[in-house]
C-alpha cells in the first residue's frame, strides 16, 4: 500500500476484535521503527510503554474515560510518556547529544524558560506518534490515538518515576462491524483550498 492509500484506509478504531493479537515479530517492527522517530536536535525526550499484560490492561482500562474497551480489547497499549522535567532531560539526555547541539539548546532553547521547553519536550512525542499511526497502518494493524484517558493515574499504574503521561495509542485489528471504518463512515476533513496555500 502506498502512503496516499494509508492516509485514506487508516483510521480512529472505536472497536477491536478482542480475540486476535498482533504478533511478536510485528511488535518487534514497531518498536524499532519508534526508536527511530526523528525529534528536534535528535532530543528523544521519551519512553514508549508496550503493554499487552491483560491485568496492566484492565487496570489502565478503568482510568481511560470513554476509550474502556479500546484498552480491554485492543491487542496493546502504547504509552508514550515525556521525560518529566527540564532538568531531567538537561541532566541526562542532553548529555548524550554532539556539543554543537547542546551549545544551541543552551543558546537558543533554554533562555525560553522551563515552562516553553517543556512544551517544546511534550511536542516531540506528539511528532512520534504521527510517526507511530503511519507506521501500524504500514504493517496492517488498527490503532487509535487515545488523549481521553487519566495520565497521572496511568503513571502510577506503571510506576512511572521520570516520565510523565501523555497519551496512549491502542493498537490491533479492528472489531469487522466497527462502524468508525471510513467505509462505513467517510473521513471529514477541510477541504484542500480551506488549509493549503500555494504560493
Ligand atoms: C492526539 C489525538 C488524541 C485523540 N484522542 C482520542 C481519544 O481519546 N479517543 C478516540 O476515540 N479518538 C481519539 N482521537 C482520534 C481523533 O478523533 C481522530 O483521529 C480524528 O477524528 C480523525 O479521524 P480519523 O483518525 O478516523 O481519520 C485522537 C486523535 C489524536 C491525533
Amino acid at each position: 500500500m502506498n502512503f496516499l492509500n494509508i492516509a485514506q484506509s487508516r483510521y480512529a478504531t472505536k472497536k477491536y476484535d478482542p480475540g486476535k493479537k498482533i504478533d511478536d515479530e510485528t511488535i518487534e517492527k514497531l518498536k524499532e521503527i519508534i526508536r527511530l522517530s526523528p525529534s528536534s536536535i535528535n532530543s528523544q525526550p521519551w519512553k514508549f510503554t508496550f503493554v499487552s499484560d491483560e491485568k496492566v490492561k484492565s487496570e489502565l482500562a478503568e482510568f481511560s474515560y470513554n476509550n474502556k474497551h479500546k484498552v480491554l480489547d485492543a491487542s496493546h497499549v502504547v504509552v508514550f510518556s515525556v521525560i518529566k522535567d527540564v532538568e531531567a532531560f538537561e541532566n541526562n539526555k542532553l548529555t548524550l547529544l554532539p556539543e554543537g547541539t547542546r551549545a544551541y539548546y543552551n543558546r537558543v532553547l533554554k533562555p525560553r524558560g522551563v515552562e516553553q521547553v517543556m512544551t517544546w519536550l511534550t511536542s516531540q512525542v506528539y511528532l512520534s506518534l504521527g510517526f507511530f499511526l503511519s507506521a501500524t497502518a504500514s504493517l496492517g494493524l488498527d490503532s487509535t490515538p487515545m488523549e481521553g484517558i487519566q495520565a497521572e493515574a496511568y503513571d502510577q499504574v506503571l510506576e512511572n518515576d521520570n516520565y510523565k503521561t501523555l497519551f496512549a495509542v491502542a493498537i490491533g485489528y479492528r472489531d469487522e462491524e466497527d462502524k468508525n471504518q471510513p467505509t462505513h463512515t467517510p473521513k471529514f476533513r477541510l477541504e484542500q483550498d480551506q488549509i493549503i496555500r500555494s504560493i
